[in-house]
């Protein structure tokens, strides 16, 4: 099989300035597509697309503000004629402590983002893709905390649940439009969230992972989780819909 081409595609990547998303830009961009990298880290999603080069670029973008979601997609439409893909990844995970000590406040923004953010880009990249007629496709960064309770704090793996909900809901209402729904669902990869969160260097957490892991031989990057997600979006997986594609060499399914 041949490499997905994305060539005259357009792609939005959000929290693509860094970990999981930098390296969606990255691969999406050299698979011919113009990628607009979404964020709200400015100087990084800045460098990273002036990385990449044009007609790469950056916008912020705040997921949890719909208006600037919704501003995002038309400019994106304005700026470049069509959306062809929407990669909601822009994703957080705090420590809102046990199910008896939960910080329920913190609860709110991990659903902010990881939910209600990826429900806005699900929304408004349908709604350009459904009025241009554009057989679309939606990627969201699941994890394996979509289908496991005990990845991370019950905020996350609620918040990731719900997000499995929304895309297979998502994929069921889009489909008479031609838009496919999907989510790329990544076990343990080293990354800024993952180091904050375990308080570990990449070469710890990639260590650990390894240890734990059911395939052995391959530590997971998140170029893996790229390329997993560049085969959602391209053509080649033009009858895929409402699939959570979980890359974590088999952790979950044994
Ligand atoms: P990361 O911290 O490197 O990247 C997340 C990006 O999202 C950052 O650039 C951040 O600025 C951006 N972001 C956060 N809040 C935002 C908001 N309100 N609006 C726009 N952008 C925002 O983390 P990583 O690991 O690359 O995470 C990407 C996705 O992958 C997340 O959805 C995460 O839940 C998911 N994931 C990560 C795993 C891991 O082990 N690193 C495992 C499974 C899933």
């Amino acid at each position: 099989m041949s490499k997905p081409r994305l060539d005259g595609k357009v792609a939005i990547v959000t929290g693509g300035a860094s970990g999981i998303g930098e390296a969606m830009a990255r691969l999406f961009a050299a698979s011919g597509a113009t990628v607009v990298i979404a964020d709200i880290q400015d100087a990084l999603g800045e460098a990273v697309a002036a990385s990449i080069g044009p007609p790469c670029t950056y916008t912020r973008c705040d997921v949890t503000d719909e208006a600037q979601v919704e501003a995002t997609v038309a400019a994106a439409v304005a700026a470049h004629g069509r959306l062809d893909v929407m990669l909601s990844n822009a994703g957080v995970l705090l420590l809102t402590g046990s199910v008896t000590d939960m910080d329920l406040s913190a609860l709110d923004r991990v659903m902010a983002v990881n939910f209600r953010g990826a429900a806005a880009c699900v929304k408004h990249a349908a709604r350009a893709m459904v009025s241009a007629g554009t057989r679309g496709a939606i990627v969201c960064t699941g994890s394996v905390a979509c289908v496991q309770g005990g990845y991370g704090p019950a905020s996350y793996t609620a918040s990731k649940h719900a997000l499995l909900g929304l895309v297979r809901a998502a994929a069921g209402e889009l489909g008479r439009h031609g838009v496919r729904v999907n989510l790329v669902s990544p076990g343990g990869v080293a990354t800024p969230l993952s180091m904050a969160v375990a308080g570990m260097g990449a070469q710890e957490i990639e260590a650990s992972t390894e240890a734990h892991s059911v395939l052995r031989g391959k530590v997971l990057r998140a170029a893996d989780v790229a390329e997993a997600a560049l085969f959602l979006a391209s053509d080649q997986a033009g009858f895929v819909s409402g699939h959570n594609l979980i890359v974590d060499g088999a952790t979950t399914a044994v």
